[in-house]
């Protein structure tokens, strides 16, 4: 399945720590659009989307949320609790994010501009697609 986990380098001392993401360096993108998601309830889930081109690195920077990715063969679920972790996530995989803890906020980094048509928000016809 065309997902990775990423470990960034955490600069710390004294003063806290402090993690940066260069595009093409850190990731394995150009970044074109950073966005981030947050006050999600527990018992919410999220996501449950492909997409056909796009691919991104999220980051949980506060709390935790878990990721269940599918790519029509199989289905995996992937923790994200640490502000140094970030799950790469390539084209055509389907995710759910649920079990949002309180303070939950996740950084997205993503390799596109927003594009609605981008999206497959179906499931059947993401299956379709992957077959
Ligand atoms: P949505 O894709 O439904 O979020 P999630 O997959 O996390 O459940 O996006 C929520 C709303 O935000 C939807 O109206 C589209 C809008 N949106 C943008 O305008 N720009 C963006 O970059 C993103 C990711 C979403």
């Amino acid at each position: 399945m065309d997902y990775k986990l990423i470990e960034f380098k955490v600069h710390g001392d004294e003063n806290g720590k402090l993690i940066a993401v260069e595009g093409g360096i850190d990731s394995p993108f150009e970044i074109k659009r950073v966005y981030w998601i947050y006050d999600t309830l527990p018992e919410i889930e999220r996501g449950k989307h492909s997409h056909k081109n796009l691919e991104q690195i999220i980051v949980a920077v506060s709390g935790s949320c878990e990721f269940v990715l599918d790519d029509g063969k199989t289905k995996e679920t992937v923790i994200l609790d640490r502000p140094n972790l970030g799950l790469y996530i390539g084209k055509n995989i389907w995710r759910v994010m649920k079990n949002f803890s309180g303070e939950c906020k996740l950084v997205v980094f993503a390799s596109d501009y927003y594009d609605e048509k981008e999206y497959i928000r179906n499931y059947d016809k993401f299956l379709e697609g992957v077959k």
